[in-house]
C-alpha cells in the first residue's frame, strides 16, 4: 500500500483493466493523503510503458514543443502539433487520464476559444481533460470549459508560454508574489479546476498553497509539500542532454544506453557479426 493511503482505499496506482482513473479519484488521493505522481508523455510505446506501471496522470505538454519537435521554447507549439500526440498516447493507455496541454495562443483570447481547444483535445485527441497556465486572467476560460464538461488543469508559477514576459526560467512567487499566487490558486479551485501545477515555486509557499487547496497541487521544482509531483519524462529517464534544472532527478540514463546500443550495432554491421544467419530468411 503505497505511503499515506488510508487501510482499506483503493491506491491511484491499483489497476482496473479497462477502466481509466478519473478526476473524481485524483480529488479522492488527495482526501487519502496519497501522493501521486503525474508523468508527460507524446507517444503510444513510451505511453504504455507508463500505463502499465499504473501511473495514474499522463500529461501530453506542450515541451513536446522541446523534447519532440526540437523548438528552443514552448511558444510555437499550436493544437494541430498536440492532437497526434494525444491520440497516440490514448491509444497506448487504458488506466491513465490523459491530459492534453492547451498550448500557447489557444486559449489566451477569449473563453470561446478556450472552450473550442478543450473540445478538440476531447473530441479529436481522446483527452479526459486539459491544462492551461494562468491564474484570474483565465477564470472565464476554466469556467467556460468546466460548465462545458471538460476537466481542468491549473498551472501557476512558472508559466513557460510566458517566458518572453518573464524574462527567462526563474523562480516565482517570492516575496509578495507568493500571495498574488495563493490568490490565482484559490480563484482557479473556486472556477473548477480538479487540480493545479506548481512549477518552480519556493516550497514554503507550495506548501501553503497545498494547505489551503482542497484540490490537490502538482509539483515540479516546488518542494516536497505537494500533493503529487511531475517531470518531464525525458529527463527523469536521462535521455535529455545538457544541464538540467535543479529540480530534476534522473532516475535512469537511457540516453547513455541508447548510444551503446547504437555504436554496437554499427560495429557489429562494420565488422560482420550483424546479421547472422538467425536474422536471415531462406
Ligand atoms: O508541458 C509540460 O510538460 C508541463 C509540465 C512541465 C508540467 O507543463
Amino acid at each position: 500500500m503505497p505511503i499515506g493511503t488510508a487501510p482499506g482505499a483503493r491506491s491511484l496506482y491499483e489497476r482496473r483493466d479497462g477502466q481509466r482513473v478519473t478526476v473524481h479519484d485524483i480529488q479522492q488521493a488527495k482526501q487519502q493523503g496519497e501522493r501521486f505522481v503525474m508523468l508527460t508523455a507524446y507517444d503510444t510505446l513510451v505511453a504504455g510503458i507508463f500505463d502499465r506501471v499504473g501511473v495514474p496522470l499522463l500529461l501530453v505538454g506542450d515541451t513536446s514543443g522541446e523534447v519532440v519537435f526540437g523548438y528552443p521554447n514552448t511558444v510555437p507549439v499550436t493544437m494541430d502539433h498536440l492532437i497526434p500526440l494525444v491520440q497516440a498516447v490514448v491509444r497506448g493507455t487504458s488506466h491513465a487520464l490523459v491530459v492534453g496541454d492547451l498550448p500557447f495562443g489557444a486559449y489566451q483570447e477569449s473563453a470561446e476559444a478556450a472552450l473550442a481547444a478543450g473540445v478538440r483535445h476531447l473530441k479529436e485527441g481522446g483527452a479526459q481533460a486539459v491544462k492551461l497556465e494562468g491564474g484570474r486572467r483565465v477564470v472565464p476560460q476554466v469556467e467556460a470549459m468546466v460548465a462545458a464538461g471538460i476537466p481542468v488543469m491549473g498551472h501557476l508559477g512558472l508559466t513557460p508560454q510566458s517566458v518572453n514576459a518573464l524574462g527567462g526560467y526563474r523562480v516565482q512567487g517570492r516575496g509578495r508574489a507568493g500571495d498574488e499566487l495563493l490568490t490565482d490558486a484559490q480563484a482557479l479551485q473556486d472556477a473548477g479546476c480538479f487540480a493545479i501545477v506548481l512549477e518552480a515555486i519556493p516550497a514554503e509557499l507550495a506548501h501553503r498553497v497545498t494547505e489551503a487547496l482542497e484540490v490537490p497541487t502538482i509539483g515540479i521544482g516546488a518542494g516536497p509539500h505537494c500533493d503529487a509531483q511531475v517531470l518531464v519524462w525525458q529527463d527523469m529517464a536521462g535521455l535529455t542532454p545538457g544541464r538540467l534544472p535543479r529540480y530534476v532527478k534522473r532516475y535512469a540514463d537511457l540516453g547513455g544506453i541508447l548510444e551503446t546500443a547504437v555504436r554496437t550495432f554499427a560495429e557489429e554491421v562494420r565488422t560482420g557479426v550483424f546479421p547472422t544467419d538467425q536474422h536471415s530468411y531462406h
